[in-house]
């Protein structure tokens, strides 16, 4: 089927598939065959093309490089019997825009990026690993590409999407350590975007922490230092007194497409779901009292992740131990959206899941050169 946007697609001779062990796939280290790319020249997105994956050259002078306009998304594709789907491909594709625009970058066509999107996965369709619990992770980017360093917004600009199998983003349990010294962002600042910056900026606290003995740093507000933020790779979710709560997002956490994914699960599953305000007290509160039965992250990489324990200065508060018996909301929630993205659960209601079997990247592609 012909589709809106002529991309030109030239395919690797050496992929690289044969090599991976799917049996171990570290996070982020195994990256498929393909990945597709367009410039923005100042005016419009032009050159659309599918390119096997490789370095790129790029002046010392590239603007993104010193003032940080660097934006990404992070999203999955599973198979559903053996063709490849997305998962709300529309809600990563206006949340890149409201990165974008945040960082004086220009938007995206919401179609483009789902065409390009569906070509490549269609493509590397061989990279998307099936054992449960595993994806195909999409990363998405767009970056500055002027090359003069005064300091101004870009004309130009690059996006690229590639693509690598994943297994698990925590193989275990996290332990949080509540931060009080440094802050991930502030009102007004660029919390909710997903740029780059805001993760540079987070890994001293995070490798502090670390060297202390924690897997990941609970960011509190900047203000007061009263109120749970987020992770930083994930939304949390506490299960307190017998209702859900979910620190709300006014501007300075990230809105998390599985965050919203879950909030939606849960109130259609009978239960009741705060997105609010929750300071830290009130969860210490809440484990005083012997309330707070649950908590874990969600994000696109980390789906759903067991929190094991969140110290709070002197305080250690550990949660129940992460297996079905003590946790039975998480792995609920955890096991029905796995089998949801490999399409044993119905999508009938939320018309979650999105096909890329007709994206025509193979009418474009000479079958006798595929290299695999
Ligand atoms: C994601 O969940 O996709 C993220 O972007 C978090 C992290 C891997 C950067």
């Amino acid at each position: 089927m012909a589709k809106k946007y002529p991309v030109k697609v030239t395919l690797t001779t050496k992929s690289t598939l044969p090599s991976v062990d799917f049996s171990n796939i570290p996070f982020g280290k195994v990256i498929s065959d393909h990945m597709f790319v367009a410039d923005y020249d100042g005016k419009e997105w032009t050159d659309f093309r599918i390119v096997p994956f490789g370095p790129m050259q790029l002046s010392p002078a590239n603007l993104a490089l010193h003032y940080g306009q660097s934006i990404f998304e992070g999203m999955k594709a599973t198979k559903v019997g053996s063709e490849p789907y997305l998962f709300r491909p529309e809600m990563h594709a206006r949340r890149f825009n409201v990165s974008a625009e945040r960082m004086c970058m220009p938007t995206i066509p919401e179609d483009l990026f789902t065409q390009a999107l569906e070509m490549l996965v269609d493509l590397d369709r061989a990279w998307i690993p099936e054992q449960e619990g595993h994806a195909l992770y999409i990363r998405p980017l767009m970056f500055a590409t002027d090359e003069y360093f005064g300091v101004h917004a870009s004309d130009k600009y690059r996006f690229i999407i590639f693509t690598g199998p994943v297994g698990p983003y925590y193989p275990k349990p996290v332990s949080l350590w509540v931060e009080e010294v440094f802050t991930r962002a502030a009102q007004g600042g660029a919390g909710e975007a997903k740029c780059a910056g805001n993760y540079g900026a987070a890994l001293l606290p995070a490798q502090r922490a670390k060297m202390a003995g924690y897997d990941q740093v609970m960011w509190m507000d900047a203000v007061e230092k009263k109120y749970v933020q987020e992770v930083g790779t994930m939304n949390l979710f506490f299960f307190m007194d017998g209702k859900i709560v979910t620190p709300t997002t006014t501007g300075t956490i990230l809105r998390g497409i599985t965050r919203d994914t879950l909030i939606t699960i849960l109130k259609d599953w009978g239960y009741t779901v705060e997105d609010r305000l929750l300071s830290i007290a009130e969860i210490a509160d809440a484990h005083g009292r012997g309330t707070l039965v649950d908590c874990f992250g969600a994000g696109t990489a980390a789906v759903i992740s067991h929190v094991s324990s969140i110290t709070w200065r002197e305080r250690r508060m550990d949660l129940p131990e992460a297996n079905e018996a003590s946790r039975p909301l998480s792995f609920r929630l955890k096991n029905y959206l796995s089998r949801y993205r490999i399409g044993l659960e119905s999508d009938e209601k939320y018309r979650w899941m999105h096909s890329c079997a007709n994206s025509g990247v193979m009418d474009l592609v000479d079958s006798t050169k595929m290299a695999i």
